[in-house]
């Protein structure tokens, strides 16, 4: 039985002393150890001996067991570490790389200008908010007293995509969302892209981005609208840029206007890019329709608003003079590496 074990612990610290990987070292316990292993039937067996021979082999077998156990841990900690090792070098990144020459491209300008726009609100105590592109009839038309076989929704060409749902057309569509969410008082911009089933030619494309503005407290007027948009319009695209109100119908403002800016190809003089009129339309906008602020359960009699909703991509246009809207969603490399 002696011999029996030192020919067992032999071999068995010659194949863990050869066990390069977690794999074959948990095989090699399993042998060893496992319920079937030769180790298992001496211990069965001793049960068999005599009370000599088990005072002697007892403690002998117990010892291997101690032994072997040992050696198989430090091995299987030898192989975890090398394992680490040569994942952390296989792994490893080298940040100190010049990456000079590679082309990492950058951000899109119409993305750029909306990050700016973000930032000029942020910096006037506005809160930046945001809102789902596949939208509910009730937020998209509904509660901006647009109703159902209301003559308004023809004004924008609707995707459906099942019943009540709709590819949002305006962000007009997270004014009621926001009061809803945050009520009364509230300066919010909601920037985001939506979309209109219209063929694509040089100003208008099936999406679009725009930024919507919604401002709800006690005595706001149109005082208030014009120096919010004179102010950020200027940031935009400098302090000699004009703005003009014009009377504009949307069904959730009264009174509602368009908004033109002074051309900036020919600073107001008239040209073929504002089509000889000095000037450019870049939005609607207007003091909140009572039936709105009822939507949001916000009281009118109490509280006033004003809201503006104007496109960023022809913001884009108009700031990097780009003549064509659909080179912006073109991919095309020579258009986007101009900015
Ligand atoms: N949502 C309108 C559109 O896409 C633009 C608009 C008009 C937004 C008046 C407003 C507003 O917030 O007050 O045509």
């Amino acid at each position: 039985m002696k011999d029996k074990l030192e020919q067992l612990k032999k071999a068995a610290i010659d194949e863990i002393s050869k066990a390069s990987n977690s794999k074959v070292i948990e095989e090699i316990e399993i042998k060893y150890f496992g319920k079937k292993s030769e180790l298992s039937d001496i211990l069965k067996s001793i049960s068999t001996l005599s009370d000599d021979e088990k005072r002697e082999i007892g403690p002998l077998v117990n010892s291997l067991k101690l032994e072997l156990n040992s050696i198989i841990e430090n091995k299987k900690n030898e192989i975890l570490n090398n394992e680490i090792d040569l994942k952390l070098k296989e792994e490893y990144i080298d940040p100190t790389i010049d990456l000079k020459n590679e082309k990492v491209g950058h951000m899109h300008p119409t993305s750029q200008l909306r990050y700016k726009l973000e930032d000029i609100f942020r910096s006037m105590g506005f809160m930046v908010y945001d809102g789902p592109e596949i939208e509910t009839d009730f937020f998209n038309f509904e509660a901006l007293n647009i109703p159902k076989n209301h003559p308004a929704r023809d004004m924008q060409d609707t995707f459906y995509t099942k019943d009540d749902t709709v590819l949002r057309t305006q962000t007009s569509s997270c004014q009621v969302r926001a009061l809803r969410e945050f009520g009364a008082p509230i300066k919010a911009v909601i920037p985001g892209r939506v979309f209109r089933n219209e063929a694509s030619d040089a100003t208008h494309e099936h999406n679009f981005n725009q930024i919507e503005c919604i401002v709800v407290d006690e005595n706001i007027s149109i005082a208030n609208l014009i120096s919010t948009i004179d102010m950020f319009i200027k940031k935009i695209f400098g302090e000699g840029v004009k703005i003009r109100l014009r009377p504009g119908y949307f069904p959730f403002v009264e009174p509602g206007f368009e908004l033109d800016i002074s051309c900036l190809v020919c600073g107001g003089k008239k040209c073929p890019a504002c089509k000889h009129t000095g000037w450019l339309e870049l939005g609607g906008t207007g003091m909140v329709h009572p039936n709105v602020l009822k939507a949001a359960d916000i009281d009118s009699s109490v509280y006033s608003a004003f809201a503006f909703g104007f496109g960023i991509d022809r913001m884009m246009m108009q700031k990097y003079k780009v003549e064509d809207l659909r080179w912006s969603m073109s991919g095309d490399l020579r258009f986007i590496n101009q900015f």
